[in-house]
């Protein structure tokens, strides 16, 4: 049976597959915009998305705001006349300066996770900005849908659900992620119930979108056949030409082994999937001092004075300098992946029936 389209909305994305966002600087204008044009729903991580620009070192809040704009309209113009939007972590420094920008430059979605996006409804009204959370169980999917309802009497315009197989931070302990993996399916179908009573008291469609460790039409298939509307996929996606990061970047990923797949800390606080390397053997026995503080997290997200290391530092160096001695997020399936490939082969893949 063919895939249905993803209708969020007055959206409609003609293939069910969102690109999940990617920080820092592999889902940027390229990836985002080819995966538009194919019919999905390409997203722009924010997270140092001014990375490359001139004024970056000195000013990275304004090289950001900056940046926001200048890859939203070069994904825009790749994706011709597809849907692009933004994943902006609730953990930003400044979250609600980065949600007002995305949506005065047009973004068709925002997609937030890292943390509860509680004040987001509120900073996108009156736009035409479409928004989901990304949650990991039933129960935060109560706690935000419920405090939305209350404060703003709004809900999401459609959900993701992040599983324990992405990539990236996680909102799992990492003591339990074995478990969490053999349950999810079953939180899956929790969660899109509680959902419906959220459509039912807004009278109107809220999709569910699953992601982590979706790989092939198989997975979608079985997503789907739980009740959800969609995948976001993100890993499948960094071994493509049009990724945007550096080929060193996508070449780590291609050389994993399956054992080569690990759970780090992240001083964000939550678990991280990513390549075992150089980095990650020595944050286990070292704390690494920052070098500079570019403001990335919020306080309540990042204490400047006791954390291991900085996010921010390491995930530059993994696009700008040796990802062996960088951190390379990467979800469970990466070690799968063995060859480049294309974003239009992919969905050429995904989409045959
Ligand atoms: C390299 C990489 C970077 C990521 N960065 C972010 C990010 O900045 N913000 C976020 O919410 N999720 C991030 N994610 C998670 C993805 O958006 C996505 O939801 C998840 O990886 C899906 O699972 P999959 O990779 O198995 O397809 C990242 C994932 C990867 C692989």
């Amino acid at each position: 049976m063919s895939l249905k389209p993803l209708v969020i909305d007055k959206l409609v994305a003609k293939v069910p597959i969102i690109q999940g966002g990617m920080g820092i600087g592999i889902s940027l204008a390229n990836l985002a915009g080819a995966v538009g044009k194919e019919g999905g729903i390409g997203i722009l991580s924010t997270a140092q998305i001014g990375y490359q620009e001139e004024i970056f070192e000195k000013s990275p809040m304004r090289a950001n705001m900056e940046a926001i704009k200048k890859q939203f309209d070069k994904a825009k113009e790749i994706a011709k006349g597809g849907l692009i939007g933004f994943n902006i972590m609730a953990a930003t420094f400044h979250y609600d300066r980065y949600v007002k920008r995305c949506v005065e430059v047009g973004a068709d979605v925002i997609i937030s996770g890292a943390g509860l996006p509680i004040n987001l409804p509120e900073l996108v009204k009156g736009s035409d900005t479409k928004i989901a959370p990304i949650v990991s169980s039933n129960k935060a999917t109560k706690v935000l849908l419920g405090l939305w309802k209350k404060r703003y009497n709004a809900t999401a315009d459609f959900i993701v659900i992040e599983g324990p197989k992405a990539g990236g931070h996680l909102g799992f302990k990492a003591e339990t992620l074995k478990e969490s993996i053999e349950t999810m399916d079953a939180e899956v179908v929790k969660i899109i119930e509680t959902v419906k009573t959220f459509e039912e008291e807004f009278n109107r469609k809220i999709p569910v979108v699953f992601a982590g460790g979706v790989f092939n039409r198989s997975d979608i298939d079985h997503y789907l056949s739980l009740g959800c509307s969609g995948v976001q996929m993100a890993t499948r996606f960094v071994v493509t030409e049009e990724c945007d990061a550096p080929d060193a970047f996508k070449d780590s990923y291609i050389s994993a082994e399956e054992d080569d797949i690990t759970i780090i800390k992240s001083p964000v606080g939550m678990p991280g999937r990513a390549i075992k390397n150089q980095f990650t053997e020595r944050i286990q026995h070292e704390q690494i001092p920052i070098e500079k503080c570019r403001s990335c997290l919020s306080y309540k997200h990042c204490d400047r004075e006791t954390i291991p290391y900085c996010i921010s530092e390491t995930l530059l160096n993994a696009v700008t300098k040796d990802p062996q001695h960088a951190l390379v997020f990467a979800g469970a399936n990466a070690y799968r992946l063995k060859e480049k490939t294309t974003v239009k082969a992919i969905f050429e893949e995904l989409t045959a029936d």
